[in-house]
């Protein structure tokens, strides 16, 4: 099969190869001194397995429910705000995820409009940060039930961090001629990415249509982003409300903490996800698997815990499953997938995890994701951490 990769390493190489430099550093990201960004990934590692040798079962179910949708395995796409990877973009991983039978999760800064998401993948979940007025979130809100969104994703984990020792990307507010010419060496040095757009006839798109107004533009991504930075931070009341005004499964993402879990049952959301949004946020939080356990101890019982960051293999979700999780969402991975090879490459990254997933339930003598608990995992001591417990 032509551009297929075998791990998400590969697909990684294979992107930064493909990718001009500036758009390849912005999906790698992270913060600061990288401390979280590095432990996303170490601490998996630093988990081990305890496999049985015989007794194994011959056939697996990764099958599960999340937001109330079936999915064919507990991964999810999370939503990334990124644009000028693909000129499919969100559409292409959307399709990818239908593929292979999983939902897909929309950001509101994404590059196409939530309509064609869903009409690529009918189990899209709109996702949204607390930005403007009440009035405009519920404007959003209704905009995005009405374009068929499953569910509604609030992100709170931000704190508008944006100094890396590695440097930032340049990225500029609009793709004029000024900024064409700054931007050409570096795309003529990737003809495989720029071939990509000039075949589909477009430019890459640094505006947020799903944050436009009705009869308006859509705001550029730096727009939006001044937007959100100017917005006085949420209450929990605040959550309360948001999650009042949406009429369906609701997911609060960015929780690591184990009071922040309970409030959000308090406040009525359907699920959280366990994260530090990658790494890229304030960095020193530790790895979300190592907070995990804590969580889902706390609310596991009353609300769906998912689970992302640093998730890269097979073996990494089914250990996240064994700690607590319901499911992960990946963010990266499908990023390095697209870059590498279009939609296909999102395919081949989800078929990489649902092998991983499936040998892993395979050596742990599991028929099920259902049957993993802790005792799969070989956790070292020192290795959890619980944050907000009294
Ligand atoms: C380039 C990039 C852009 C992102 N944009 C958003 C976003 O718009 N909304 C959001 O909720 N999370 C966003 N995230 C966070 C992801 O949804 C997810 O939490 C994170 O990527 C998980 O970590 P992983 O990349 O190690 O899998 C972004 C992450 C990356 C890498």
């Amino acid at each position: 099969m032509s551009g297929w990769f075998e791990t998400v390493t590969e697909a990684q190489r294979r992107a930064r190869k493909r990718l001009p430099k500036s758009v390849y550093s912005a999906l790698l990201a992270g913060s600061e001194k990288g401390v979280s960004y590095d432990d996303n990934t170490a601490a998996f590692a630093q988990l081990g397995f305890a496999p049985h040798v015989a007794g194994l079962s011959a056939k697996r179910e990764l099958a599960t429910t999340v937001l109330g949708q079936q999915i064919a395995l507990p991964v999810l796409i999370s939503p990334t705000g990124v644009q000028a990877v693909h000129p499919d973009g969100e559409v292409a991983v959307a399709r990818a995820a239908a593929a292979r039978g999983t939902a897909m999760g929309l950001s509101s800064f994404a590059s196409k409009p939530l309509r064609d998401v869903v009409a690529a993948n009918p189990q899209t979940f709109f996702q949204m940060y607390w930005m403007g007025t009440r009035d405009d979130m519920r404007r959003r809100m209704e905009q995005a039930r009405e374009a068929g969104a499953k569910a509604l994703i609030a992100t709170l984990d931000w704190s508008f961090s944006h100094g890396r020792d590695w440097g930032s990307p340049k990225i500029p507010e609009r793709l004029d001629l000024k900024a064409m010419v700054r931007f050409a060496p570096e795309a003529l040095a990737r003809p495989r990415w720029l071939a990509d757009f000039v075949r589909s006839r477009s430019l890459p798109d640094l505006t947020t249509p799903n944050l436009a107004e009705p009869g308006h533009e859509a705001p550029t991504f730096f727009g939006a982003y001044g937007e959100w930075m100017q917005t006085p931070p949420p209450s929990w009341e605040d959550v309360r409300w948001l999650r009042e005004q949406w009429d369906g499964p609701f997911l609060l993402k960015g929780v690591c903490r184990v009071d922040d879990a309970r409030r959000a049952v308090d406040a009525g959301v359907t699920a959280i996800s366990v994260t530090n949004h990658g790494g890229n946020n304030l960095d020193g939080t530790p790895a979300p698997i190592r907070v995990l356990p804590a969580v889902a101890d706390a609310v596991g019982d009353d609300i769906e815990v998912l689970l992302d960051s640093g998730v890269r293999r097979g073996s990494d979700v089914v250990k996240a499953l064994a700690l607590g999780a319901k499911a992960v969402m990946i963010g990266r991975a499908y990023l390095w997938g697209l870059a590498a090879n279009g939609q296909a490459g999102v395919e081949n990254v989800l078929d990489i995890l649902r092998g991983g997933i499936d040998s892993a339930l395979l050596g742990l003598g599991r028929s099920s994701v259902h049957e993993l608990t802790r005792d799969d995992v070989v956790v070292p001591p020192g290795f959890t951490r619980t944050l907000g417990a009294v």
